[in-house]
């Protein structure tokens, strides 16, 4: 095979073989394919697409360039995938609920990248906590407690890191196809039964349209078929962020609420939502171990394991608390129309919670607490917001941004 003729095949919109795509990937990741060479390739696709058997394909050949999970006979193997989106702490409630239902959730994460943030970061600002533990490791974790959360380490998926480098830089990242397998091909590698995926739309997620993130949802529903996997997708708003609080150490913060049967209710709702389609007991059911503190307890369990202490989560806000923290109040009485979830993740970067290049230090402190909910009524006065910064300059800059965020409508 030769890579020039492959690429060229696919720039005129024909179909590669299951084996020529196969071929292109070994050769990227071995060096034998320039990334020069993988960089047009990638733009051939961006611009023709790819048939579900062809994404099918390339999702395996990626998932192949690594470790693959091998679990034992046991209970089903479920996760979920979320394509990002602000304020989103769902992953540190789901995974340890559907555990109590009795599924195995070896959940693989990524950190946060743009103004979205990312669980691996969230989970980091436990104290102790270790994502960055290898397969032997995180086996023993699932068989004892049903549910693991780690990074992807060095042999997992490879090709995808090399690809979604090249992607990121040569304009090739929001392709269908690209997406769909480079997020297949993580989820995987995590040999599951079944996956739910949660795909984000609106100003704060990566699809800005409902048809995008349609398109987005049947692309990785085809080749779940496609590989055997049970995977369904429900498509989930992100005009405003998910909960109350955005950044790290706030929202660990309030997903242990939530853990403990308290916390808001949309947050509550996308929990229960997305564990309802792969824990295999019904919505009652994972409401009540929410309520009654079966959920919790199987968080601190996994928090324990993975090297942070459980005490230190009653802790969070003196642990990582900023410098300064400042209320934000109604101009005026009304109801809440809007609270852009784009304009306040922007911010919370701005603040140091989230990363603009992957080498890039996260600040656990800062970011929004207490904001409003879109619907709400307020008085002129309450407090809409808070804000966790490093600096009174940060927190002006952070105010200025989040009052464009909001807007009210008087009644
Ligand atoms: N997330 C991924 O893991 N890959 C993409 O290509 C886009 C979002």
């Amino acid at each position: 095979m030769h890579a020039a003729t492959l690429i060229a095949r696919k720039r005129e919109g024909q179909a590669l073989s299951t084996e020529e795509i196969g071929w292109l990937v070994d050769g990227f990741v071995r060096g034998d394919v320039a990334d020069y060479q993988m960089s047009a390739f990638a733009m051939a696709v961006f611009f023709k697409g790819m048939s579900a058997v062809e994404t099918a394909a390339l999702t395996m050949a990626m998932m192949r360039s690594g470790d693959v999970f091998e679990h034992p006979p046991g209970p089903v193997l479920v996760d979920k995938h979320s394509t990002g989106g602000i304020g989103d702490k769902v992953s540190l409630i789901l995974a340890p609920l559907v555990a109590c239902a009795g599924c195995r959730i070896p959940m693989v994460s990524g950190r946060g990248l743009g103004i979205t943030g990312g669980t691996l970061d969230k989970l980091e600002s436990i104290p102790g906590f270790r994502v960055g533990i290898g397969m032997d490791e995180a086996a023993e974790i699932l068989a004892d407690l049903g549910v693991v959360m780690m990074g992807q380490t060095e042999r997992f998926c490879p090709a995808d890191k090399k690809l979604y480098a090249l992607r990121d830089v040569t304009g090739t990242v929001p392709s269908i196809a690209l997406i769909t397998a480079s997020i297949m091909s993580k989820k995987m590698a995590e040999s599951l039964d079944r996956l739910v995926l949660d795909v984000k739309y609106g100003s704060g997620a990566f699809m800005k349209t409902r048809e995008l993130a349609q398109e987005l949802a049947d692309g990785m529903i085809a080749v779940g078929k496609e590989m055997g996997v049970e995977v369904s997708a429900l498509l989930n708003p992100m005009n405003e962020p998910t909960g109350r609080a955005v950044g790290n150490a706030l929202e660990v913060i309030e997903a242990i609420e939530c853990l403990d049967g308290k916390g808001p209710e949309d947050l509550r709702n996308v929990v229960l939502d997305l564990s309802e389609r792969i824990a295999g007991i019904s919505r009652t059911e994972l409401s009540a171990m929410l309520d009654d503190g079966t959920a919790r307890r199987k968080f601190d369990a996994m928090v324990a394991r993975q090297g942070g202490s459980p005490g230190d989560l009653l802790h969070l806000a003196e642990i990582h608390k900023a410098p300064v923290i400042r209320e934000v109040k109604a101009p005026l009485s009304g109801r809440v129309l809007a609270v852009d979830a784009g304009l306040i993740g922007q911010a919370s970067l701005e603040l140091g919670a989230g990363r603009t290049k992957a080498e890039d230090a996260v600040d656990f402190a800062v970011g929004f607490d207490r904001l409003v909910k879109c619907g709400g009524q307020v008085s002129q006065g309450d407090v809409i917001a808070r804000i966790h910064a490093r600096s009174d300059q940060a927190a002006n800059r952070a105010e200025v941004a989040f009052r464009r965020a909001v807007s009210f409508g008087i009644d």
